[in-house]
């Protein structure tokens, strides 16, 4: 274990909303008969709330080096006769019993992003009783427009071609990636409005939509997602910068634009998402539109171009709803719905060469028996 580690896991234990927030859904849900799994047990903060609520067994599965700790940590507290430590990530360990309630906090900013929903969708799959419950229970998402500079400037700067160099595809990946910030109500242009809802272990793709109103001039980088959990009836805990009894640890996530715009309070900003939990892909697209009607923004972003293309993620393609950009994602595409409707690498060719007509035709061969190699390895 190493000394950020360490520090990592005192911060769960200082942060009191969240701590609180637990413990207040812990006593609706857990029973003296209840099964809990505490997934992700970290130093077992949830778990020992589960024992101290009541639970007759907490099995607490970690899959970092933590797990020893943990084993100290229960002894020293004479909870071994309730906790049972178990190393393992989530998805590759196996329970002897089934649980009534699983408890966890991998929540990112806008929940997803941490893995909550593909953990809880497996667990409680293979681990839960008919009637288990997840705390967590549900997410309400929020979208907020923000002035972010350390966001904006991340992809500048990859514009300014530092020692004459052009490095401006980095500011392209920039611009699709999602950026991780501790916010408060300073960065807000706006309200925050409700984009959406998803159930804390359902893993399906889903949407959320909002439409937000400019209250404040300013530069506009991104907009800014954060959740409001339900943690069992009438329990709730946010990140909402908004709101002074946030958890005092968790981040935001933004979603940046690809560049700044000057907004005035009236400007209307819209922002959707189409969110795939199993593959942390994201795609947004943020218009931005003066009181007056004029279009000053427009554009999709999706984590997908952010990242380098691979085979597996062009097929995500069509699901994420988006064009592969670039020549190498158009030839990938080519090659993949060439090569499923069983063409050889010389049709493939032929047609690759014909699509890229100013292409130097060997070097359009050599990438596409690549990119089959590629392709055939993906289907195994
Ligand atoms: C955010 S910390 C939270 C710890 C603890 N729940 C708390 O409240 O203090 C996440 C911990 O979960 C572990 N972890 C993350 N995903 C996991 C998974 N799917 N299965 C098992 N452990 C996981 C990490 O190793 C880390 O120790």
């Amino acid at each position: 274990m190493t000394v950020s580690e360490l520090k990592e896991h005192r911060s769960y234990w200082d942060d009191g909303p969240k701590v609180e927030a637990y413990k207040a859904a812990f006593a609706k849900v857990i029973t003296k008969d209840s099964v809990v799994l505490d997934l992700g047990s970290g130093t077992c903060l949830l778990g020992f709330l589960a024992a101290k609520a009541g639970a007759k067994r907490v099995y607490s599965v970690d899959g970092g080096s933590i797990i020893g700790l943990i084993e100290e940590l229960i002894e020293a507290n004479g909870l071994g006769d309730v906790i049972v430590p178990l190393h393992g990530f989530s998805t590759s360990v196996n329970l002897p019993e089934k649980v009534d309630v699983i408890v966890g906090d991998q929540i990112g900013g806008f929940a997803y992003d941490a893995g909550v929903n593909q953990y809880y969708a497996d667990a409680v799959r293979r681990f839960g009783t008919p009637d288990v419950v997840t705390v967590p229970a549900e997410f309400e998402l929020f979208a907020a427009p923000v002035t972010l500079p350390e966001v904006s400037e991340n992809i500048e700067f990859w514009r300014s071609a530092p020692l004459g160099f052009d490095l401006s595809p980095a500011a392209q990946h920039g611009a699709n990636l999602l950026h991780t910030v501790h916010l408060d109500d300073e960065a807000l242009l706006g309200s925050g409005v409700a984009a959406g809802r998803v159930a804390a272990s359902s893993d399906a793709p889903f949407d959320t939509a909002a439409e937000m109103t400019i209250e404040k001039a300013g530069e506009l980088h991104a907009v800014v997602g954060y959740f409001r959990a339900q943690m069992a009836s009438g329990v709730a805990m946010t990140n909402d910068p908004a709101d002074p009894d946030r958890m005092l640890r968790r981040w935001q996530t933004s979603f940046p634009l690809s560049r700044s715009v000057a907004v005035d309070e009236g400007d209307q900003v819209q922002f959707s998402s189409r969110i795939a939990p199993t593959t942390y892909t994201a795609t947004w697209k943020i218009a931005v539109t003066s009181a007056g009607g004029e279009r000053l923004y427009s554009q999709t972003h999706s984590t997908f171009l952010g990242r380098f293309l691979s085979t597996d993620d062009v097929r995500e393609v069509d699901a994420q709803r988006v064009e592969p950009t670039g020549e190498r994602g158009r030839l990938e595409r080519l090659v993949l719905d060439e090569h499923d409707r069983g063409g050889s690498i010389a049709s493939i060719s032929a047609l690759a060469k014909e699509a890229f007509p100013d292409a130097d035709p060997a070097k359009v061969t050599r990438a596409v028996t690549a990119a089959v190699q590629r392709a055939r390895q993906a289907k195994l």
